[in-house]
């Protein structure tokens, strides 16, 4: 185990994950929506609600890069792939990890929107609302975070601790004293 403060344990995650996936359900009663994970960061939380959502077969992959390397934002918004998605006439569920400056999930409703679907939602494990540079509607999300760099639950830094089955507040010094 490694030595990063938990923000939010396991067994939080699981319990949240459930009360939202129910609630995401009664929000789609007549079909479930064209489903879209925002990879990498958001794919373990996408498969752990979609667990609880029996007849969602499908979740599509769509990559945004606003992040270079480290913790720091870098302003523009780079969306990768998904070109397979049909959205036309559907209605999005874009499913984040973390919605920080809200730049990413305003990216992606544009990309959605001009290509015809019906309507946009987000669902989000975590919000930092403090760091809000772009106002972005969120649908559905599981916490409300403070303004801390977060690690776990697919979350990474440059590629690392994404395995983390937690949510832990990044902090150099413990990373440096584990020789990281
Ligand atoms: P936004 O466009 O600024 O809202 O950034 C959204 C993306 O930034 C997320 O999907 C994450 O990939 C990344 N991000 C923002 N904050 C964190 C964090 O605390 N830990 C890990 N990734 C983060």
């Amino acid at each position: 185990m490694d030595d990063f403060r938990t923000l939010i344990s396991a067994a939080s995650l699981q319990q949240r994950i459930r009360e939202l996936a129910l609630e995401i359900g009664a929000s789609y009663p007549d079909e479930p929506p064209c489903t879209v994970a925002v990879i990498e960061g958001a794919r373990t939380f996408a498969s752990h609600l979609t667990r609880h959502l029996d007849p969602w077969r499908t979740v599509h992959e769509i990559r945004a890069r606003s992040y270079g390397d480290g913790t720091v934002s870098s302003g523009s918004v780079q969306i990768v792939g998904g070109d397979d998605i049909e959205a036309a006439g559907r209605q999005v569920l874009l499913v984040e990890d973390i919605v920080d400056t809200g730049r990413t999930v305003a990216k992606l409703r544009e990309h959605f929107l001009a290509r015809g679907a019906t309507d946009f939602a987000v669902a989000t494990l975590l919000t930092k609302p403090a760091r809000r540079v772009v106002d972005v509607e969120l649908a559905f999300v599981g916490f409300e975070i403070p303004d801390e760099f977060v690690i776990g639950f697919g979350m990474d830094l440059d590629g690392r601790y994404r395995e983390l089955d937690r949510i832990a507040i990044y902090d150099e010094e413990v990373a440096a004293a584990a020789g990281e």
